[in-house]
């Protein structure tokens, strides 16, 4: 028998609530045999506010030791801006090397969409995890000054971006169409948007089964709402990718039901697995969160870690789930029990 060791960080706001109906669908949907080991880690707003922490070492140091982390929601308007992003979820990712954000849009029935009842929308955007203007590269001279200057750096590594436009040409191969987009602006950013797409073309060339495609990101986000559909796999960089995968969760079903991956394919690194949206704290503690993304979020750890089968009854509880949904009020904790009753029947 085998065995899954997650470290559970629900974090902030719905962060807690929609995290436990996840653990519930988790539960619910591994075979018995299948050892479920948790350890929750309390980091977050109220961890900050109490000791001033935001990561320490030792706690990173254990979290690696996990087969997979499952995370809720950082970000609380108590905490000043940044403080936890950079210090927590940012740090996250960065230590482990999630070089591969990785965000799905299906089209999911009878969602609030403006785009419902189109052709089938299935795509995915593989975001670039560990680089661009996330790393913290810059600086502010004569702060707060009328002459004040500031620069914020996006640091591009053809190490780094080879690994994710590879992996995106490795995912758009397996999948039926076979079509990769890369995302940038290579118009105006001309150093790492010329740099982005020498590398494309220079790996697309491994993968001639692969139809490739460039858009600059503003005419993408045209796209993204006048003909998702002609989308497979989209490859772009860490800002490009945070922004597209927010519009493509509005369109497809709404931010409710957006599930992301932050994964490091080499296995070096726990992969970390958690909603698109944040802890929203104007409804937290009000049972009005819809736990559906980290459950799908769920589905993309489990799939990760090799359970494909479960995965994907995940996926068909969602969709199930969705489909029967008539307008009616259900409560995070009545959404989660409806889908942990699916997966296991
Ligand atoms: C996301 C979030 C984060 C990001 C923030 C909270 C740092 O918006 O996961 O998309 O910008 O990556
Ligand atoms: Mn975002």
């Amino acid at each position: 028998s085998t065995s899954i060791n997650l470290a559970v960080i629900p974090g902030d706001g719905i962060g807690q609530e929609v995290v436990a109906q996840g653990l519930k669908v988790l539960t619910a949907v591994l075979p018995q045999d299948v050892k479920l080991e948790t350890r929750e880690y309390d980091l977050g707003a109220q961890r900050w506010h109490r000791t001033g922490e935001t990561l320490p070492d030792a706690e990173l140091e254990a979290l690696k030791h996990h087969d997979a982390i499952l995370l809720g929601a950082i970000g609380d308007p108590s905490v000043p801006s940044g403080v936890l992003e950079r210090g927590l979820l940012l740090k996250l990712r960065f230590a482990f090397d999630h070089f591969i954000n990785l965000r799905p849009s299906k089209l999911f029935p009878n969602t609030a969409t403006p785009l419902a009842g189109r052709p089938d929308i299935d795509f995915v955007v593989v975001r670039e995890g560990t680089e661009g203007p996330y790393t913290g590269n810059g600086g502010s001279l004569r702060t707060g000054t009328p002459a004040e200057v500031a620069t914020e750096v996006s640091v591009n590594t053809a190490y780094g971006v080879e690994r994710v436009v590879r992996d995106a040409f490795e995912r758009a191969a397996s999948r039926p169409r076979k079509k990769l987009t890369l995302v940038h602006k290579n118009n105006v950013l001309v150093y790492a948007g010329h740099m982005w797409k020498n590398i494309f073309d220079k790996v697309g060339q491994e993968y001639p089964q692969v139809t490739t495609d460039y858009l600059h990101v503003d005419a993408a986000t045209i796209f993204f709402v006048t003909q998702p559909e002609r989308f497979d796999v989209i490859v772009t960089d860490n800002l490009f990718g945070d922004i597209l995968t927010d519009l493509a969760a509005a369109v497809t079903g709404g931010i409710g039901l957006a599930a992301s991956g932050n994964i490091n394919p080499t296995g070096a690194f726990p992969s970390m697995f958690e909603p698109v949206h944040g802890s929203a704290p104007d409804i937290a503690g009000t049972g009005k969160a819809d736990p559906t993304a980290t459950i799908l979020s769920v589905a993309l750890l489990l799939r990760h870690l090799g359970y494909e089968e479960q995965a994907v009854r995940i996926e068909e509880a969602v969709s199930a789930d969705l489909a029967e949904r008539d307008g009616t009020f259900r409560s995070t904790d009545a959404i989660g029990d409806a889908l942990a009753a699916r997966v296991a029947g």
